[in-house]
Formats: structure tokens, C-alpha cells, sequence
């Protein structure tokens, strides 16, 4: 059975052919990093726009790439939410288009659990349940408890920022280029985690909520009090000729302070996501441990992740399944397909998030 699927929640236009839930015979990503990249995040309404001048292109070629006509397509999958409402318009508008005029049934799929798919589509028989699952993105920083037969329990979110997020903000108070998280992840290990000593979150209530946005101040104030003007001021001037620098030309603008502040935010969010999984994992007694979003490309993460002394598997998925791409939304629908979970034309896009 092979499903095509589109995913529009953000700024990547992604369209992805898969066949049985797990082989995966397309995968086309169209990033709008160039577009949102000198404004230090996502425009929700250029995000729209870029949406519309890239799906048809993207969709054809997931369908070429993949050798598939259209009769060969079992359904079409989408992202219904969460994410923003106009992005998500435009994948979802294509969707019902190409399922009424090719008469295929329509899977609506939530994005969060597209994220927990891109692991589970790799880890297969080897995800034991009950599993926990931190998803870690721009959008999200959340905690699940995953059950056989992928069904949900929220266990724990972020109060504020998501991780991701969090990793944005302090790249673009720092003067780098959008989005954050993997510019300041290759900087970290030329900094020492040890030479800023932020502060944990302290949650009350639900100890496994998260809080970033403590520990963003806490930059800022960092920033306030090392008259770091000139050189953010130099970063944001190489932004203005060149949108997305590599990283020897970053390094060559940073000095070693600002890599070692770098090395210690990242150093703190590590220890906020392990420390609350770590927790969530024992309250349910969870035989695995996935974590996904585009967080869970970052290097300090994994390592810190895998080589954690825990009794269960870690999985992550393959770092171009971690970031937002089709490949996962269609895998995401493949149990609801073989179990006749179709969607109707009414379907809304949904800005929050619906675990249904
Ligand atoms: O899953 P994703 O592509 O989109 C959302 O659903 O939000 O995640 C994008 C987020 C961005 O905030 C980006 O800065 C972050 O993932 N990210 C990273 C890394 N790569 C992407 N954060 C930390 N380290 C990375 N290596
Ligand atoms: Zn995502």
C-alpha cells in the first residue's frame, strides 16, 4: 500500500511517497530558511505564500522520484495540525483536491505524532511498549506516553518556549542566522558547557512541564553584562551579504566566551529535556525511549541521550527524519489506513494540539 504524503505545518513544503508504512520511496523537502532567515524566524504570512509557489512542484516530484501514478496511491495523508493555519491550508487544500479529483480516501494526520512515526517507521519491531516519546521542535517540547497500537497519553509540556524555540531566540539575540538550533549546535563543542552556570526550571505543579523562557532571560541578562554589542553587531553585518553562513565563518566572528555561553545554554537545555524524560520514563515504566523533532538532530543531545546509564533503548531518527518532512506524515497514516480511519472534506486545520 502506498501513501503519499504532504506535510505544510510550518515553513517546509514536504511531500513524500511511502509504501507500507515504512519503505520510503520519496522524500522531497522544500526549506524556506532563505525567506525567514534575515527576519530571525517564521512569517507566518510569507510562510503561506511560499506554500502555494512550492507544492505543486514538490508533490510531482515525490510522485516521480517515486516512480508512482497516481492509481498506484492506496490514500493521501496530510497535516491537519498543529502548526500555523494558513501553511497548513495550503497542504491540506492540495490534499482534498487531489483525493476528490483521483477519488482516494483522505488521512488527516496530527504532526506531532507524524514526528514520533519518523522513529517508529526505523525502529519497527524493535520499539518496545509502553514508550515514552519527547518530541522536541520549534513548535513543540512535549512528553507522551505511548502505548501498542500508538495511542497517547500527554504527560508533560512546556510552559513557555519549546526547545527549539528557546534555541532560535538566543541565536538571533546573539546575532545568528535563523533557525538557531543548528548554528549554535556546531558551535557548542568549541565551548566549555561548564563556564556559565544557568539555572534549572523549577516547576510547580506537573513536574514533568518544561520552562524555557527562564533560561533565555537568563541569557539575555548574561549578554547585558559582557558588552557583547560590537561583535553581534559584526555577526548581523556578515547576515546582510551572506544569509546562511557556515560555520568557520561564524567561529571566526565568536570569541571564545560567547562559544563557551553557547557550550553552557545548550549544557542546560540538554539537562531539562534528560532530566524530566528520565523521570517520565520511570513513572510509567517505559521499555523504550524515543526522542524526535528537529531538536533531536542535535549533536550534544544525542550523545548525552545514548549514553545516559538508563535500563531501556533510546531511538532517534535519522537526521533528515527529524526536521519536518512528508516521509513521517505518511507513515503516521498508514495504521489509520489499514484500520479504515479516513478523514472527511470538513476537516479543519487545527493551530493546537488535538490528540485524536
Ligand atoms: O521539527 P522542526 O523541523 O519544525 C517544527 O515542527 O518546529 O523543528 C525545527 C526546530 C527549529 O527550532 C530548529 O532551530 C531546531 O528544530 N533544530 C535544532 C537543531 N536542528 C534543528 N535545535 C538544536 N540543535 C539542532 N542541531
Ligand atoms: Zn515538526
Amino acid at each position: 500500500m502506498q501513501i503519499l504524503g504532504i506535510e505544510s505545518s510550518c515553513d517546509e513544503t514536504a511531500a513524500a511517497v511511502v509504501r507500507d508504512g515504512h519503505e520510503i520511496l520519496s522524500s522531497v523537502v522544500s526549506s524556506q530558511f532563505d525567506v525567514h532567515g534575515k527576519y530571525g524566524g517564521v512569517v507566518p504570512e510569507l510562510a503561506s505564500r511560499e506554500h502555494l509557489r512550492a507544492v505543486t512542484a514538490v508533490v510531482r516530484q515525490a510522485m516521480e522520484q517515486a516512480r508512482c501514478q497516481w492509481g498506484d496511491l492506496s490514500a493521501v495523508a496530510v497535516t491537519r495540525g498543529p502548526g500555523l493555519v494558513g501553511s497548513l491550508l495550503v497542504g491540506m487544500t492540495y490534499a482534498k483536491a487531489i483525493c476528490f479529483a483521483r477519488k482516494l480516501p483522505l488521512i488527516g494526520v496530527n504532526h506531532i505524532e507524524g514526528h514520533i512515526h519518523a522513529v517508529a517507521m526505523e525502529a519497527g519491531e524493535r520499539l518496545e511498549f509502553p514508550a515514552l516519546a519527547l518530541v522536541v521542535s520549534g513548535g513543540h517540547t512535549h512528553l507522551f506516553e505511548m502505548s501498542a497500537g500508538f495511542s497517547y497519553r500527554l504527560l508533560g509540556k512546556t510552559r513557555d518556549d519549546a526547545a527549539g524555540e528557546a534555541y532560535d531566540k538566543v541565536a538571533k539575540l546573539l546575532g545568528y542566522n535563523y533557525p538557531g538550533g543548528p548554528v549554535l549546535d556546531q558551535l557548542a563543542v568549541f565551548g566549555n558547557p561548564k563556564a556559565v552556570r544557568f539555572p534549572m526550571a523549577k516547576m510547580k505543579g506537573n513536574a514533568l512541564d518544561f520552562s524555557f523562557s527562564g533560561l533565555k532571560t537568563a541569557v539575555l541578562r548574561w549578554v547585558q553584562a559582557h558588552e557583547m554589542e560590537a561583535e553581534i553587531a559584526a555577526r548581523k553585518a556578515l547576515l546582510r551579504t551572506n544569509p546562511s553562513p557556515g560555520v568557520d565563518e561564524w567561529r571566526k566572528l565568536t570569541p571564545q566566551r560567547t562559544l563557551d555561553l553557547i557550550a553552557s545554554f545548550q549544557q542546560t537545555v540538554i539537562q531539562e529535556l534528560l532530566t524530566r524524560a528520565e523521570a517520565a520514563a520511570e513513572e510509567i515504566g517505559a521499555r523504550s525511549l524515543v526522542v524526535s523533532g528537529g531538536v533531536a538532530c542535535n549533536a550534544g543531545l544525542r550523545s548525552a541521550a545514548l549514553g545516559a546509564r538508563i535500563p531501556y533503548p533510546v531511538f532517534f531518527p535519522a537526521p533528515a527524519l527529524s526536521t519536518d518532512n512528508a516521509a513521517m506524515i505518511a507513515a503516521a497514516a498508514y495504521p489509520k489506513l489499514r484500520n479504515g480511519e479516513f478523514s472527511d472534506y470538513s476537516m479543519k486545520a487545527q493551530a493546537g494540539l488535538v490528540l485524536a
